[in-house]
């Protein structure tokens, strides 16, 4: 392997270090802790692990953690009605509801009925929109995560090629949008792009978020290129019943052609939650205010 190791997993802690230390003074100041809703609707083995997590790390960060749970059966309508309730607790700074949500929920509806300034996972239309127009408001957190650990690596990022392989609301097109305002040239390439290896090399950036294990193959990417890998597959492994996570890229491959890359585990993942809580407490101050 040649390519240098972008250590999300070590910038996840420092950028937790600093969060949790702006948390604190805020608590002193305002006379109260930020607080983060979270919601989780049914019984989801992997989302309730995410909950889990995502409330030990607030309070670590000198935060407050609410956690609401609901039954997988429950109405949307209560689900909403929660929402309202949190919107007005002046207590709650950031809200967010869990996804995947059952399926006779309507995920839009009830993402568009979080208070766009406690939407801290920036899903909703109204911080979709601020993004793209340039307005202050709410970033997902794992593409602003992944803009992160570029600007570290790589400093001024403008002129350069960026190439997103997904484009998804959650990842692709926050991602792009983030990479465009950063004078990269920007392609959104999918599962339906003609010549995707093609496409993939002219990249100087390489975002690979589509869900599919290791799709993106070592020579598919240019020499000294950084490739970021947002995907986070569970694939069978050696052993009986073993199971191991892979990433959107062919590691082994395409760490001994780029310049730099994320490992998964250890990369993009660990980004998550640190850039929710950061989120989190810029909401808290500005609500503050
Ligand atoms: N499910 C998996 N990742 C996320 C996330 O970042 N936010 C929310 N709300 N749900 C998720």
């Amino acid at each position: 392997m040649s390519a240098d190791l972008i250590d999300g997993k070590a910038f996840a802690a420092g950028l937790r270090e600093r969060v949790g230390e702006v948390a604190a003074a805020f608590a002193k100041a305002a006379g109260r802790k930020a607080g983060l809703a979270v919601v989780l609707v049914g019984e989801d083995p992997a989302s309730q692990v995410y909950v889990r997590n995502k409330g030990r790390q607030t309070i670590a960060c000198n935060m407050e953690s609410f956690e609401y749970r609901l039954p997988a059966g429950a109405q949307e309508a209560e689900l909403l009605e929660l929402v309202e309730r949190l919107n007005r607790d002046p207590a709650v700074d950031g809200i967010l509801v869990q996804l995947p949500l059952p399926h006779h929920m309507d995920e839009l509806k009830v993402i568009a009925a979080i208070d766009p300034d406690k939407d801290v996972d920036g899903f909703n239309v109204v911080n979709a929109g601020r993004l793209a127009v340039g307005q202050p408001g709410f970033v997902p957190c794992t593409p602003l995560g992944c803009m992160m650990l570029l600007k570290d690596r790589l400093g001024d990022l403008s002129g350069l090629d960026a190439v997103v392989v997904g484009r998804s609301n959650i990842v692709g097109k926050p991602m792009a949008q983030l990479l465009t305002a950063a004078s990269c040239t920007v392609t959104v390439a999918h599962s339906r792009t003609r010549d995707l290896p093609e496409v993939v090399r002219r990249a100087d950036i390489v975002v690979a978020a589509v869900g599919r294990p290791q799709m993106v193959k070592g020579d598919w990417i240019k020499p000294g290129a950084t490739v970021i890998d947002v995907g986070i597959n569970r694939v069978p492994a050696a052993g009986e019943g073993k199971t191991r996570l892979v990433g959107d890229v062919d590691f082994d491959e395409a760490a001994k052609v780029a310049g730099a890359i994320t490992p998964v585990p250890g990369g993009v993942g660990p980004m998550t939650i640190a850039v929710l809580l950061r989120n989190t407490i810029v909401a808290a101050h500005r609500n503050e205010k």
